[in-house]
């Protein structure tokens, strides 16, 4: 019956009531649909405007809407990147009072694009493997948290770009069971599985309707989430052996773990009897390991990859500009108003929703590095700026969704640094950078 509209929602917006429940999800008019690019699916999802954002609506019954609902709370809660739950509707009827379907309603996951929407004309083989890549990485964060996914694809993942690789979140957790006790090796093994062969059916769709490069081999790109989910896997929760004389190998499992991006709770280091023998058995807890500390000390929500990337930007900063007993906080904060927002201001209003603004910066620092290695000399940053945004980001497609206001806070003109590090490799030694910092004035 028509009023008896049930909303559970734990951030509840009174706008979600202003939304046309009473017409099916396919009648919805124009103007509260948002369109946006969106991935394959079974059942009806589309985007609609609420508060100014842009959610999600799925059409399902009351029972999956429900439990993908708490299941995306519950990996919410365990940090695992996926969807915000926003909402679930039930006891929907139309204007005869007919019943209509409930819906989950989450937000919609702002620069994200389905793998679909992620290329233009054809898919190569290098992007195919970051996805996979990125799909791999997911899959290890959410077998360590105990769940096991059950339908894991390319269309039930959603990538942002991450400084040259993506990020990828789960979108479609109607599948997953949770595991408090962790999974098995079986358990993950088969998610591996379904995972392989999803993905070489995805890219084999793909190949039919012509839209993948000639040199693509679906079934290679597809064996790949094996051997790179394997790597990571082994990577962060191996054990390892050896001699009592080669102690650095703990620092250094450490320090591998932090570039990978995980922090770890507990090391156990274990000697044999007779003391020539070390064994060690790291825990890791998290990921995001470099956009912790950029949060820390920015306030700037970045990707993991953006975020490594930022820092050693920041690092370079720091130590160019830093004195023996510099304050870290002080000189990120200097940084932000001196060299991050103003390239984030720079950047007119009307190409702000090509990209987001930590990739932004990073795409920046490698035109930068280019223009230096063409030029044989420097550039200053704020040349590096216009020639970056004249040639490169006026030229991309849009991949905003909603756009939100510019980063700085700071509404005083601030003066530009003219100098920052620059290596296109997120890895690369930033103190090998020699660039001089002056202000340009
Ligand atoms: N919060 C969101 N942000 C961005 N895109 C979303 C969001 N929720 C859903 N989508 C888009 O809608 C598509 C379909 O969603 P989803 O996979 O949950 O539907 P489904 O019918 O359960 O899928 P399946 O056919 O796998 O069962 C996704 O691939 C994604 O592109
Ligand atoms: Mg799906």
């Amino acid at each position: 019956m028509s009023g008896s509209l049930n909303i559970t929602s734990a951030t509840a917006d009174p706008a979600l009531l202003d939304l046309p429940w009473h017409l099916p999800l396919d009648a919805w008019p124009n103007e509260n649909i948002a369109a946006l690019p969106k991935g394959i699916s079974r059942h009806l999802v589309r985007f609609a405007h609420l508060s100014g954002r842009v959610v999600a609506i799925k059409e399902t019954t009351s029972e999956m809407a429900k439990r993908e609902y708490e299941m995306l709370r519950t990996l919410q809660g365990l940090e695992i990147p996926c969807v915000e739950p926003l909402a679930v509707i039930t006891n929907r009827s139309d204007v005869d009072g007919e019943p209509l379907n409930s819906v989950l309603v989450t937000r919609h996951l702002k620069f994200s694009l389905p793998y679909r929407a992620l290329y233009s004309q054809t898919l190569r083989p290098d992007t195919a493997t970051r996805l996979v890549d990125a799909l791999a990485a997911l899959l290890v964060r959410v077998h360590m948290v105990g769940l096991f996914w059950g339908d894991v694809s390319l269309s039930n993942t959603l990538f942002r770009r991450d400084a040259g690789a993506f990020a990828a979140y789960l979108v479609d957790a109607e599948t997953g069971q949770l595991y408090t006790g962790g999974l098995s090796n079986g358990q993950r093994e088969n998610d591996l599985e379904i995972a392989r062969v999803n993905i070489a059916g995805e890219l084999m769709d793909l190949e039919a309707g012509g839209r993948v490069a000639d040199e693509l081999d679906p079934i290679n790109v597809s064996n790949g989430i094996v051997a790179a989910y394997r790597l990571l896997w082994k990577e962060l929760t191996g054990s390892e052996s050896f001699s009592s004389n080669e102690r650095w190998r703990i620092t250094e499992r450490v320090e591998r773990l932090n570039d990978l991006g995980f922090d770890i709770e507990e090391l156990t280091i274990k000697t044999d009897e007779t003391g020539t023998t070390v064994r060690i058995q790291p825990k890791v807890v998290d990921a995001g390991h470099h956009q912790r500390r950029l949060l820390r000390l920015t306030g700037l929500d970045a990707e993991e990859n953006q975020a490594r990337r930022l820092l050693n930007d920041l690092d370079s900063y720091r130590a160019s500009y830093g004195g023996e007993d510099a304050d870290e906080e002080m000189l990120a904060h200097e940084w932000l108003v001196r060299v991050f927002e103003p390239v984030v201001r720079a950047i007119p209003r009307d190409l702000k929703g090509k990209l987001e603004p930590a990739e932004v910066f990073h795409q920046l620092l490698d035109h930068r590095w280019f223009m230096a290695q063409n030029q044989g000399h420097d550039v200053p940053l704020a040349e590096a700026v216009t020639s970056y945004v004249q040639d490169v980001l006026r030229h991309r497609r849009d991949e905003a969704t909603v756009i939100d206001p510019p980063t700085g806070s700071l509404t005083m003109p601030i003066p530009v640094v003219s100098g920052t590090s620059g290596e296109p490799d997120p890895a690369a030694d930033p103190t090998s950078d020699d660039e001089d910092w002056r202000l340009k004035v």
